[in-house]
C-alpha cells in the first residue's frame, strides 16, 4: 500500500422509513450500529482518515461519531442535495490530504474490506477512478454503469434519467467509489443538478472524469455485499445475513452447532474449536469461549469469557463481567455477574453469582444467592477453594468463606467464615412428639 487512504461515509440520508427515533445509521446489526461496521471496514483497509458526512436533522449521528473519530472526523451537510453534494462536505475535512479515497455508505455496510481493498488496489495499479458494481437480479432503483465499447466504463445512469435501453442493462451501481481525492473533489466541483431528481449526482464525476481523459474501471462483486437497510424488513435481513456468515465461520473454524439457524452471534463473538453449542443459545457483546466448551440449549451469554472444557447451561445466563475458568460447571438456571470462578468450581442448579470470586473447586449448593446490592451500593463476595455452600445459603456480602469451608443448608452467613470452619447460621431444630397427629386428629373432628 504505497498511496495513503482515506474514507468518506456518506450518512446524511433521512431515514424515514425505518419509522425511527434512532437514527437509521446508528441501528445494528450482530450488535454493532451500522454506521460502526462502515467505520471499522475503513479502518480495515488503512484508510488514515475517515470523515462522515452527516445531516442536521440527527445531531446524534453527529455526537457519535466525534465520540469515537474525534470532531475533526465529522462533516455536515446541510441541506442534502445529493450524494455528489455529501462528498463534497467533506473536502474541508479532507484539506491537505494527498492519496486515494473511498466513499461508502453507513446504511450499506457490509461490503468486505477485501472488496474495498481490491478497488483501491485496481486505481492504484490502473489509475483514474473506480467503481464498485454488482449484476443485478433487479436492478430498479439503481443506477446503471454503462460501459463503453472497450470494456471502460463510460457512465452511470440513474434509474430516473435512463432511456430504455439502460435501464435493460443490469450492472449497478454499488455506490462505493475510489479516486484520488484531488481529482475527485475537482470533478466534484463540475457536477450540475440537471437531472430528474434536481440533487447532485456522485456518479456524474464518472462521465466528468471520462470527459477529462481520467480511466474509469468497474470491480464486480456479489449483489449480497452491497445490500442496504432502508427499513426494518431490511435491517431484519441484513441482521440474518451477517448471523449465517458467523455460523459458518464458526463451524468452519471447528466449532459444532447442532442447531445453527438457533444460535445468535454478536460481531465480536470469538468461539474456539471444539466448543459445541446446542439450540437457542444468545451471544450479546463481549464473549469468549474456549475451546472444548459446551453449551447448552436455552443460554443468554453476554460480555463473559467460558474457559476451556466448562459446561454451561442449560437456561444459564451470564452477565458481563463473568469470568469462568477451565472445566467451570454452571448448570440449569443459574445466573452469574461480574464473577469469576476458578478451575472446576460449579454452581449446578438455581444460584445467584453477583460481583463474586469463587474459587477452584469450590461447589455452590442449589439455591445459593450472593446477596450483592443493598439498594445503594454493591459488596463483593469471596468463596475460597475447595468451599462446600450448603444448598440456599444466602451470602450477605461483603463477606468471605474462607478456602476448604462449609456453610449449612439453609444459613444465612453474614460474617466471614473461617479456612475449614463451617458457618451456620439458622435457627436450630425442635421436635415435638406427636404434634402432626394431634394436630390431624383435631381437624379431622366431626363438628358438632
Ligand atoms: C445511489 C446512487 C445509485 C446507486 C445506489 C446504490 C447516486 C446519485 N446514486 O442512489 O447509483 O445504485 O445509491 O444504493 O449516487 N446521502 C447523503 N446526502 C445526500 C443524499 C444521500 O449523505 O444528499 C447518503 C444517504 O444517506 C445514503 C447514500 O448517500 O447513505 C445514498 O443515497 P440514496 O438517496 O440512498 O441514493 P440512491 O438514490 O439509492
Ligand atoms: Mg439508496
Amino acid at each position: 500500500m504505497s498511496r495513503a487512504r482515506a474514507a468518506i461515509i456518506l450518512a446524511a440520508g433521512q431515514g424515514t422509513r425505518m419509522k425511527s427515533e434512532l437514527p437509521k445509521v446508528l441501528h445494528q446489526v450482530g450488535g454493532r450500529a451500522m454506521l460502526d461496521w462502515a467505520i471499522a471496514t475503513a479502518q480495515g483497509v488503512g484508510a488514515a482518515r475517515v470523515v462522515v458526512v452527516v445531516g442536521t436533522h440527527s445531531p446524534a449521528v453527529g455526537e457519535h461519531v466525534a465520540k469515537r473519530l474525534g470532531a475533526e472526523s465529522v462533516a455536515i451537510q446541510d441541506p442534502p442535495l445529493g450524494t455528489a453534494h455529501a462528498v463534497r462536505a467533506a473536502e474541508q475535512a479532507l484539506a491537505g490530504f494527498d492519496g486515494d479515497v473511498v466513499v461508502t455508505y453507513a446504511d450499506a455496510p457490509f461490503v468486505p474490506a477485501e472488496r474495498i481493498e481490491a478497488l483501491f488496489n485496481l486505481r492504484a495499479d490502473k489509475g483514474g477512478l473506480a467503481v464498485l458494481g454488482f449484476e443485478a437480479a433487479d436492478p430498479t432503483g439503481y443506477g446503471r454503469l454503462i460501459l463503453s465499447a472497450d470494456g471502460a466504463l463510460d457512465r452511470i445512469v440513474e434509474q430516473r434519467d435512463a432511456n430504455e435501453a439502460e435501464r435493460a442493462v443490469k450492472l449497478s451501481n454499488s455506490g462505493v467509489l475510489c479516486a484520488d481525492a484531488k481529482t475527485l473533489f475537482q470533478l466534484l466541483a463540475q457536477v450540475r443538478n440537471d437531472n430528474a431528481k434536481g440533487e447532485y449526482y456522485l456518479t456524474d464525476v464518472v462521465a466528468l472524469g471520462r470527459a477529462a481523459g481520467h480511466k474509469t474501471h468497474v470491480l464486480t462483486g456479489p449483489e449480497s455485499d452491497t445490500l442496504g437497510v432502508n427499513s426494518k424488513v431490511e435491517l431484519a435481513e441484513a441482521e440474518a445475513q451477517f448471523q449465517q456468515r458467523m455460523r459458518r465461520a464458526a463451524m468452519e473454524a471447528g466449532v459444532t452447532l447442532i442447531d445453527p439457524a438457533s444460535v445468535f452471534f454478536s460481531y465480536d463473538t470469538v468461539i474456539e474449536s471444539d466448543v459445541t453449542i446446542e439450540p437457542n443459545v444468545y451471544f450479546g457483546l463481549g464473549v469468549k469461549v474456549a475451546k472444548g466448551a459446551r453449551i447448552k440449549a436455552y443460554c443468554h451469554i453476554d460480555g463473559a469469557e467460558i474457559g476451556p472444557g466448562s459446561n454451561v447451561g442449560p437456561f444459564a445466563r451470564l452477565r458481563p463481567g463473568t469470568k469462568l475458568g477451565p472445566n467451570v460447571k454452571i448448570g440449569n438456571f443459574v445466573e452469574v455477574k461480574n464473577a469469576t470462578f476458578g478451575a472446576k468450581a460449579q454452581a449446578s442448579h438455581l444460584t445467584y453469582v453477583g460481583d463474586a470470586d469463587v474459587g477452584a473447586r469450590a461447589n455452590l449448593g442449589c439455591g445459593t444467592i450472593t446477596c450483592n446490592y443493598d439498594g445503594f451500593s454493591k459488596f463483593r463476595t469471596t468463596i475460597g477453594e475447595d468451599v462446600f455452600i450448603g444448598s440456599d445459603t444466602a451470602l450477605v456480602a461483603p463477606v468471605t468463606v474462607g478456602d476448604r469451608a462449609y456453610t449449612g443448608t439453609g444459613s444465612v452467613i453474614t460474617k466471614d467464615v473461617p479456612p475449614g470452619a463451617l458457618g451456620v447460621a439458622r435457627a436450630r431444630q425442635t421436635n415435638i412428639e406427636g404434634w402432626a397427629d394431634k394436630n390431624r386428629a383435631a381437624k379431622q373432628k366431626p363438628k358438632p
